[in-house]
């Protein structure tokens, strides 16, 4: 696949952006510069296709530029809403009354422009609420960029030590600049663990736990049954508010949210990404006695909010248009997000069975990920020891090169969106055949005197 249009930009762009991308989780190999997309279709500077199931890091719930959320784009900024800055909008109303409709757990929410603000927010309303400081993260989570909860998550064995239970991991940050005494406040747990929870909350001051409800940014690592409900009598026991970080998984797998599927309540909720379809918003809500938080009458407990941007007329349009649509269309479009997930667990499995290799896949609904190991991950623990990450790459790189991008970092999630039919799956399928087969022989000649 020529690719020399890409190399040419990342080259001009270098002498400009520090680093040459704009996200440090953007820099990976190979290096492309993608210039369009379409539904379930990506393009390159080169005029290469791409089957695309990276849905630039999963907002893309209905495809690349949906039409009707464009549309909705278009008729706002034609109407003349604008950025007021003051007071408040039709339009902030409108999202609200949809978020509180649709996840059953929302009392009040409010507006952010992306998942990191929204996190943000969560664990300072948490203090706020409780008086506590520590925060308890999950190894192999992420839950935005900022200082408390930028660490530990595809921390390398070597790194994160031997598998604890009960006790903590040591927080390794994923910048540098982070002040050290952060370390001391923000502990580090297994998913699926409780007893560590148990032991964590029982040792210090903690004012939240804040999780994915399925590590979706290792793949898809789904909670044990009871997982979830045991977080919840624990936060009740030790008096921790429990934030569900639905960044990834909120509106892809239903409207209410994973936690409507669950059925766990979490005190605070944290939605972005799927919510606009590509536009960027972020949203956090729960209970009313803790989101008041944000108006207390007495300062000393009042938790700020602000930001130019919040309620932003354009993606507030596409976040009520996407919300609208999936509400409108619930049925069909959540039904065919899971008959192209299962057709896809199903493809991925029985190319593995045929070929003699040692896999699994990870997968709720619309979000998928190949494990080359003989069973489902239960934490990062499990995965960095089981997982062949080298393998996981390769094959990553090996289907790009024949058009179907997954992101090339091993137990990077797979997005499907409504867009994609169960053609492109199957033709996803045909070249994965390809791929699998390549690496079956690359290994064979490997071995070979
Ligand atoms: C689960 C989760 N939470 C929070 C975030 C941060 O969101 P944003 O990148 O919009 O700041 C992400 C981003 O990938 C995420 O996956």
């Amino acid at each position: 696949m020529m690719r020399a249009k890409s190399a040419e930009l990342f080259l001009r762009n270098r002498r400009f952006i520090a680093g040459g991308v704009v996200s440090l989780n953007r820099k990976v190999q190979p290096e492309i510069a993608f210039v369009r997309g379409q539904g379930a279709y990506l393009w390159d500077a080169d005029g290469n296709r791409y089957i695309d199931y990276h849905a630039g890091f999963a907002p893309t719930l209905l495809g690349h530029a949906d039409p009707d959320v464009d549309e909705a784009v278009l008729q706002a900024i034609s109407a003349g809403q604008v950025l007021t800055g003051t007071g408040t909008t039709t339009w902030e109303g409108r999202l609200a009354e949809l978020l509180v409709e649709c996840v059953p757990n929302l009392e009040k929410v409010q507006i952010t422009n992306t998942g990191s603000e929204a996190t943000y927010h969560a664990i300072r309303l948490a203090r706020s609420y409780t008086g506590k400081e520590h925060v308890v993260v999950m190894q192999g989570g992420y839950n935005g960029w900022h200082d408390d909860v930028a660490c530990n998550v595809m921390t390398p064995l070597e790194k994160v030590g031997p598998f604890v239970s009960p006790g903590e991991y040591p927080y390794l940050p994923l910048s540098a600049g982070v002040p050290k005494d952060v370390a001391r406040r923000v502990h580090v747990v297994n998913f699926n663990d409780l007893d560590s929870v148990d032991w964590v909350f029982s040792k210090y001051p903690v004012a939240c736990l804040i999780t994915e409800p399925i590590l979706q940014n290792i793949g898809v690592v789904r909670p044990k049954p009871g997982y979830l409900a045991g977080l919840r009598r624990l936060c009740d026991k030790y008096g921790v508010v429990l934030v569900f970080d639905e960044v990834k998984t909120g509106f892809r797998h239903a409207l209410g949210g994973f936690q409507s599927i669950a059925n766990v309540k979490p005190d605070l909720s944290v939605f972005g990404k799927a919510i606009a379809n590509g536009y960027p918003i972020g949203a956090i809500g729960g209970k009313e006695e803790i989101m008041n938080l944000f108006d207390a009458a007495d300062e000393t407990r009042r938790v700020l909010i602000a930001g130019t941007y919040n309620g932003h007329p354009v993606p507030v349009a596409a976040a009520i248009a996407t919300i609208e649509k999936l509400k409108n269309q619930e049925n069909t479009i959540y039904s065919k997000l899971e008959t192209l997930g299962k057709r896809m667990e199903d493809g991925l499995l029985s190319l593995c069975r045929d070929l003699g290799i040692t896999a699994c896949v990870g997968r709720q609904g619309s979000a998928f990920c190949l494990y080359f190991m003989d069973h489902h991950p239960d934490n990062w623990h499990d995965l960095a020891e089981h997982h062949d990450m080298a393998k996981d790459l390769q094959y990553r790189r090996a289907l790009i090169d024949r058009g179907v991008y997954h992101f090339p970092l091993p137990t990077k999630q797979g997005s499907i969106s409504a867009s994609h039919t169960p053609d492109d799956i199957d033709e996803t399928l045909a070249i994965t055949r390809d791929v699998l087969q390549s690496l079956v022989e690359a290994k064979i000649a490997a071995a070979s005197p």
